[in-house]
């Protein structure tokens, strides 16, 4: 009998007709670090934080999270919620090329361009999303402000700068590597690039053809990050929910933190939308009765399952628990680990 293959199906469920993506507008505000761009998306919500997104590297908001936000079911989430998605300075639309020496902030200083922002939108507290080094830079945030942060959605986050570094040192021994494929290397596996999806292929398009390539290079240099200093029970902990997003593609899933490889919100924004949708509803913002059929019996088989197994657990899709091995939160806090 032929083997069976796994293959990668990326998941498309467009807006249904009548269902339009809400009037966006875009802003930049002056920092101590430079100027930033954002996009608010939506109308704020009376005692509701705002989802603030923060895009990888290599991409901005639009090419790291429309498929996500525009996905179908996402619908029913975001519309009760006002979303400022931040572009990293000098990737927004049009960005024109910084100048010759121009100092790009570090990412600690990206982190700290975030009051700025909020404080003009006159915002008091974010639920926040971020995808990789922008995982990074609102997981920072987040300690430096923790009463303004009530969630985290950390998308393959590595905050462990060692891992960050032997990483960069492995990718820096093919010193052939282009900087738009060190991109790619970073934001897709080497089984999905090898595969050449059209995903891929569009991305290697974009990367390869951006107008602000040089603006991207920075962004790249500037992920000399810090460790976070996370630790178990440590001094350094999360004051909010945490919900852990590691791709399947990601190359070192087993570690938890994946530093590259897998974009789930671009090939699994329906799993996605429904580990979120769940993270919501723990923090008792949508209704249960709100929750597909899918949702509401893995919530049951979770509860069941953290009874059972009080430490940390994973499993390919969902795991809760109230401390995680990497990152973790202290009470009220919890985690969640999924796998997509
Ligand atoms: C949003 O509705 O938040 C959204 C729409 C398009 C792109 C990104 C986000």
């Amino acid at each position: 009998m032929a083997e069976l293959q796994e293959v990668q199906i990326t998941e498309e469920k467009p807006l249904l007709p009548g269902q339009t993506p809400e009037m966006a507008k875009t802003h930049s505000v002056e920092t101590p670090y430079g100027s930033v761009t954002f996009t608010v998306y939506g109308t704020p919500k009376p005692k509701r934080p705002a989802i603030l997104t923060y895009h990888d590297v290599g991409l901005n908001y639009k090419s790291c999270f429309q498929p996500l936000f525009q996905f179908g079911d996402m619908q029913e989430i975001i519309q009760n919620f006002v979303r400022v998605h931040v572009d990293a300075p000098g990737m927004e639309e049009g960005a024109p090329v910084f100048p010759l020496g121009y100092q790009y902030p570090s990412l600690d200083q990206l982190a700290d361009m975030i009051p700025c922002i909020l404080q003009y939108l006159n915002f008091s507290t974010i639920i926040g999303v971020g995808v990789g080094a922008g995982a990074y830079i609102l997981s920072r945030y987040a300690l430096t402000h923790p009463d303004t942060v009530e969630g985290l959605v950390l998308i393959n986050i590595d905050p462990n700068a060692k891992g960050w570094m032997d990483w960069a040192a492995h990718k820096l021994t093919g010193l052939t590597s282009s900087l738009p494929e060190m991109i790619l290397g970073h934001l897709f596996s080497q089984e999905e690039l090898s595969g050449n999806s059209e995903l891929v292929q569009k991305y290697r398009n974009i990367i390869t053809h951006a107008p602000n390539l040089e603006n991207i290079e920075l962004y790249w240099n500037s992920n000399n990050r810090r460790d976070l200093n996370l630790e178990r029970g440590g001094a350094v902990t999360f004051k909010c929910p945490v919900m852990l997003v590691v791709g399947d593609q990601a190359p070192h899933e087993d570690a938890v933190m994946a530093d590259s490889g897998g974009q789930p919100q671009l090939t699994q924004p329906g799993k996605l939308t429904e580990a979120f949708k769940y993270f919501l509803q723990g923090m008792g913002y949508m209704a249960s009765s709100c929750m597909t059929r899918l949702s509401r019996s893995r919530t049951a088989s979770l509860t069941s399952a953290a009874s059972i197994d009080g430490n940390r657990s994973r499993s390919r899709t969902l795991s809760q628990s109230s401390e995680s091995g990497t990152l973790p939160s202290g009470p009220p806090g919890h985690t969640m680990e999924v796998s997509c």
